[in-house]
């Protein structure tokens, strides 16, 4: 069994951040996202995986995940030269994949821990030629939706329904045997000129092959906006952390809750309430900082108060006197008050940026 994680694409929704990075890197509880979805299939035993770059951010990834030590993994990486679809991207792996049945996983998705385990073994032991995750959303409009019988059979797949035949949206999860190369090579692309994998899905279904979709219950979210990302970061934060300071507080700081702070940071004077990540070599003065924030390494933050938000990494806020919250802020970003006249706000705003001021 080997493991196929999608990390190539164009991120256009997670815009500006994705202009100078890989989507599929941005830190989720300070962990980048992607690293959930190899550790996912290392918990449930995969340990060959490939992963689908590409051209713009594939040296980004390769660099930072390395060949796998560090997730006890063999990692291959495979460059998908542009991005034209989900299938696409299977058919470029084929040689790595083989003749091997695998799990398809898309590296922007999260799944709850410990789920794969058992829907790869039913995988394993029924011999299907796909199984799919499906989970119960409340806009099924906007996903890849199933239509499935009693038995668990899957019907149909249709793309964003207007109406909708179930509320069982497809989860970034796929378990395919190798028929599902020949699906591919038969499909053609679609109105949007990729290669999708509902298509291929369903000529399977329509060539009568056995293609049987289970539901999951655990959360899944699909992280390629901003606000789905701040949510993955609060759940991520509410279910798995635990607290461990390595950093230096001194005694006008309160720490209520669960909180990590990283080694090499120093807090002065702040109140953090949990659940909260710091990294190292933070500097964090005179701040308040709120439930569900991640705050990345080499940041400094003085006399802020912050709540829900994602800072990353070696970002500057200072003397913002209004609470931020729901926020993202990017890599190097300063957000700061300048002290000269004329008081006025002065902005360095890169494209697809969005401020909200009161
Ligand atoms: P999507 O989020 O569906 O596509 P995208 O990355 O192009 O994003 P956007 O809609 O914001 O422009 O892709 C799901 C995952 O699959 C994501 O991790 C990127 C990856 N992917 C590839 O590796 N190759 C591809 O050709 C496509 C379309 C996606």
């Amino acid at each position: 069994m080997k493991a196929l994680i999608l990390a190539g694409g164009k991120g256009t929704r997670l815009r500006p951040l994705t202009y100078t990075g890989a989507k599929q890197l941005v830190p989720v509880a300070n962990k980048p996202i992607l690293w959930y979805g190899i550790e996912e299939m290392v918990a449930a035993g995969i340990t060959d995986i490939g992963i689908v770059i590409s051209p713009e951010t594939g040296r980004e990834v390769k660099i930072k995940t390395g060949q796998g030590e560090r997730f006890g993994a063999e990692i291959t990486y495979i460059l998908q030269d542009k991005p034209a679809g989900l299938a696409h991207a299977v058919q470029v792996a084929h040689p790595f994949l083989k003749d091997s049945p695998f799990v398809m996983y898309l590296g922007d998705n999260l799944i709850q821990q410990g789920d794969l385990s058992y829907f790869l073994k039913q995988f394993i032991q029924q011999q299907h030629d796909a199984l799919i995750l499906l989970r119960q959303v409340a806009n099924p409009c906007a996903f890849g939706v199933a239509k499935v019988d009693e038995k668990g059979q899957v019907l149909q797949l249709i793309e964003k329904p207007k109406v909708p035949p179930s509320n069982l949206a497809l989860v970034g999860v796929y378990f395919f045997s190798q028929v599902i190369h020949e699906a591919i090579a038969y499909i053609t692309p679609s109105a949007r000129g990729e290669l999708e994998i509902t298509d291929a899905i369903q000529y399977l279904i329509d060539n009568k092959k056995q293609v049987v979709a289970c539901e999951i219950e655990g959360w899944w979210l699909d992280t390629g906006k901003k606000d789905d990302l701040l949510e993955a970061n609060r759940l991520i934060l509410d279910t798995y952390l635990k607290p461990l300071v390595l950093g230096e507080i001194d005694v006008e700081s309160k720490i209520i809750g669960r909180v990590q702070i990283g080694s090499g940071s120093k807090v002065i004077n702040c109140t953090i309430r949990g659940p909260v990540i710091i990294g190292s070599n933070c500097f964090l003065e005179n701040c308040f900082i709120g439930p569900y924030s991640s705050i990345a390494d080499n940041t400094t933050l003085l006399d802020s108060d912050l709540e829900h938000s994602v800072i990353l990494e070696g970002a500057k806020i200072a003397g913002i006197h209004d609470r931020i919250i729901d926020s993202v802020i990017g890599q190097r970003a300063q957000l700061t008050v300048a002290s000269r006249r004329p008081k006025a706000l002065r902005f360095l705003i890169g494209d697809d940026c969005q401020v909200e001021l009161m």
